[in-house]
């Protein structure tokens, strides 16, 4: 029988599952998980066909480490296990083999990398950094597809819906991007209303049946700003409970991918499975904070979340109504002290914004164009534009082949 390691409880899911089968590269792999501080990694006896058997099971990791040894033809078996392999997962193959032909088929594959037995912390260390860097270098094709950006406040009313809107307003009319806006607090969102739309019951029907969304689904349910920017929102009776359905991020994402540059889903600070998967698959992650004291120990542990769920995605804090010492601010020195991380953003407190795109129904950015809070806003989008720039969009496989996982787009 297999046997399966928990190194802790699996609260976040699966952040590392290594299939592996000899003792001493068992015994590397634990040590760099510690090393890496994964509380949540699966280390299970057994090849590939182990790795198919749990991948079957549970929820897809962020990194698979796979022993090759059990398969005949690796190639060929790692091509198999790549149905079950969501488009964002890093994949490490180990092996005995000590052969470059393989090794180049493997990297053609698209895995990040093929380690020679022996192991060591060391390689593994090196080629968790080289998927990294490929990911950030924009050299493998996740980078062409529309970025996800998710904003989660640190405190109820801090501004994130604010700041969403803002960032997609920006990136909409003045960076000329594909934008979907996604509140994905289906009771008491109100990313749509702050754009002066009436959110509707489509978005709740596509999270509740996945299988069910497509195009022409997404499309029925979209509210529309402008041509860029479009917003999937709802406002459900607080009598219903939606039952977002596993497997909803994905669908969606992978729908709307098809046509944003960005997608920037504004999340509620419940955290179910449909929050923890966009955080999963977003490349950036947003942290939304008024620089209280309370807000500061919210977004240190948010920050920690954030970071075991997308290790590889950008991760960014924003401080908002910064200079209001009415939410208790300890000033921005000693916010960053105590939550041991810089503010990326600082965007300030302008007594006039709550007026302002209340009555007007807009964005901060466009209604108030010049205020220092809208630059910090124009500020973030162009850094988001300018690093993420996605490429231009041409005839791509991965258009008819949305769910082939990157590791596998270049031989497709
Ligand atoms: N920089 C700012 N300066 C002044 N007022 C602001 C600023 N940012 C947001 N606000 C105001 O703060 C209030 C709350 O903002 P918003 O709805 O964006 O917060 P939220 O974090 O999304 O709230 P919720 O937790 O309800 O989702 C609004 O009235 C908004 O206009
Ligand atoms: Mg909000």
């Amino acid at each position: 029988m297999a046997s399966e390691e928990q190194l802790t409880s699996q609260r976040t899911g699966p952040r590392l599952l290594a299939c592996l089968t000899d003792p001493a590269s068992t015994q590397v792999v634990r040590d760099f998980a510690i090393a890496q501080r994964w509380r949540n990694a699966s280390i299970i006896e057994g090849g590939i066909v182990s790795a198919q058997g749990q991948l079957q099971q549970q929820v897809a990791p962020n990194l698979l480490i796979v022993d090759v040894d059990d398969a005949e033809d690796p190639v060929q078996a790692l091509y198999a296990l790549a149905d079950l392999c969501p488009p964002e997962m890093s994949v490490i193959t180990i092996g005995q083999r000590n052969d470059l032909n393989l090794y180049r088929d493997l990297i053609e594959l698209g895995v990040s990398d093929y380690l020679p037995k022996p192991i060591t912390v060391p390689m593994l260390e090196r080629a968790l950094k080289r998927g990294k860097q490929r990911t950030q270098n924009g050299s493998n094709e996740e980078t062409q597809k529309a970025q996800i950006i998710t904003l989660m406040g640190a405190r109820g009313g801090v501004g994130t819906t604010t700041v969403a809107a803002g960032l997609a307003w920006c990136l909409a009319h003045l960076q000329h991007r594909t934008v979907a806006l996604v509140d994905l607090d289906l009771h008491f969102g109100n990313l749509a209303l702050s754009l002066d739309l009436v959110p509707g019951p489509g978005l709740r029907e596509a999270l509740e049946y996945p299988a069910r969304i497509d195009a022409r689904l997404l499309s029925s349910a979209t509210l529309h700003e402008s041509p860029q920017l479009s917003v999937l929102a709802a406002e459900e009776p607080l009598v219903d409970q939606p039952q977002v359905a596993a497997g909803a991020a994905d669908a969606m994402a992978t729908v709307l991918r098809a046509d944003c540059d960005f997608i920037i889903v504004e999340l509620p600070r419940h955290l179910d499975d449909s929050v923890r998967r966009m955080i999963t698959i977003a490349s950036t992650v947003g942290i939304v904070t008024d620089l209280s004291l309370t807000a500061a120990r919210d977004t240190l542990r948010l920050a920690e979340f954030n970071k075991i769920l997308s290790p590889t995605a950008k991760h960014m804090v924003i401080g908002n109504q910064v200079g209001s010492v009415h939410r208790g601010e300890v000033g921005r020195p000693e916010f960053e002290r105590v939550v041991g991380l810089n503010l990326d953003f600082a965007v300030p407190f302008e007594p006039q914004t709550a007026l302002t795109t209340s009555s007007m129904g807009t964005a901060l950015p466009a209604a108030l164009r010049n205020s220092k809070a809208a630059l910090e806003i124009i500020a973030m989008a162009e850094q988001l534009s300018g690093i993420e720039a996605p490429q231009k969009k041409s005839f791509s496989a991965s258009k008819f082949l949305p769910t082939l996982p990157s590791w596998l787009k270049r031989s497709a």
